[in-house]
């Protein structure tokens, strides 16, 4: 199989990399295509996650050759305006290269005979969900920007589904863990840096919304399921849940979570907060019954304890980590102000 890694020098890609390399058989070509925006935010890593690839391409989704894609028989989709904060900075740009550059890449995709399509979509284009857990049949209601471009996306992928082309709408939980890329603008990788460096956690709402969340490498195990995947398990397009039921964690047992095992005895809750829209639980039932042996392996205390590991010998670098690399919207920003990337979000030479 030639596969075509597209965002994999970000949080998610530089974990699936090395799950790849290590999981597929030997003449597995296994290639990236990245512009680069985050390559120098390494996090305590001691071979550089690229180095495990047959070739790094360094480019812009929108400008990606048809060449490059028809000499691929399968592309991983995780290039991307990834957050919300940056979602609503840049809602052009995120049109651009979430929605017009992905009907791109799909379409090409198809033209050249690719054979499998992954794309890495998202549990928020459930939104405000109410208590029942969200099945894949359910409504959506994407409430950003970037919620709505997962969905456009899925739309588009959807109406290539008579194609010979294999697609999985992997619709991830909110991501967690430590990486080579680490990112601390996700909830528990936050409350983890916050508890070790302020010796507290300020919950935002009352503690009771619901997050789904995933390890980040249990979401490569899921994505290496996506790519091996046989048309007759679940079908030629495939929108599915990625992460488990027991993962659906209310805030304050994350946080709990976090003092206990960072050893702190102080978090603090803002009981006047407004409901949080973003509230929401997830059925994975169909993910545990089409993938059995990719289900999720990694349990909340040992994700936490890897945090706390990986972030020690960075905590000098954490102090004021709001403000940092750590944060994309952060990375995105120093660049443009310092005048390497254009507000179009494309490097100025
Ligand atoms: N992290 C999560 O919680 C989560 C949850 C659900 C879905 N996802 C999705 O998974 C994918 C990967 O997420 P991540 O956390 O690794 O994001 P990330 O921001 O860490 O990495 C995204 C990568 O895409 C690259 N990229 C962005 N715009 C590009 C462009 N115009 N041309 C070429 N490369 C470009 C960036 O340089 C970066 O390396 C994204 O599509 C994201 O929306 C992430």
């Amino acid at each position: 199989m030639n596969i075509l890694i597209t965002g994999n020098m970000g949080y998610v890609g530089s974990t699936l990399v090395r799950h790849l390399r290590k999981v597929m058989s030997s003449d597995t070509i296994i290639n990236g295509y990245d512009t680069g925006y985050f390559a120098h935010c390494l996090t305590g890593a001691t071979r550089l996650p690229e180095s495990l690839l047959n070739c790094q391409y360094f480019g812009d989704i929108r400008d990606i050759s048809e060449d490059l894609i028809s000499r691929h028989d399968a592309i991983v989709h995780l290039s991307a305006i990834s957050n919300d904060p940056i979602g609503n900075k840049f809602e052009a740009m995120t049109q651009a290269i979430n929605e017009q550059a992905s009907h791109r890449l799909a379409t090409l995709a198809v033209k050249h005979g690719v054979k499998k399509f992954v794309f890495a979509s998202s549990c928020s284009i459930y939104g405000a969900a109410g208590d029942e857990a969200r099945r894949e049949n359910d409504p959506k209601n994407p409430l950003t920007a970037y919620a709505r471009s997962k969905v456009f996306m899925e739309n588009v992928l959807e109406s290539h589904s008579a194609t010979a082309m294999t697609t999985t709408c992997l619709r991830f939980a909110t991501a967690c863990g430590f990486s080579d890329r680490l990112r601390l603008d996700l909830v528990l990788n936050d409350f983890v840096a916050t508890a070790m460096i302020d010796k507290k956690i300020t919950i935002l709402s009352d503690g009771t919304p619901w997050r789904p969340l995933v390890h980040v490498a249990d979401m490569s195990r899921a994505i290496e399921w996506a790519l091996v995947r046989p048309e007759s398990v679940g079908g030629s397009f495939l929108p599915i849940n990625i992460g488990s039921n027991e993962w659906n964690f209310q805030v304050i047992e994350l946080a709990n979570a976090v003092a206990e095992l960072v050893n702190i005895d102080l978090i603090e809750i803002n009981k006047d907060a407004a409901p949080d829209k973003r509230s929401y639980r997830v059925s994975f039932d169909l993910f545990k019954q089409l993938a059995p042996a990719h289900q999720p392996i990694y349990s909340l205390r040992d994700t936490i304890r890897d945090l706390k590991n990986g972030l020690s010998p960075l905590l000098a670098s954490l102090n004021d980590f709001r403000n940092s690399h750590y944060i994309r919207l952060k990375t995105l920003s120093e660049h443009i102000d310092m005048g390497r990337l254009g507000h179009d979000l494309r490097w100025l030479v």
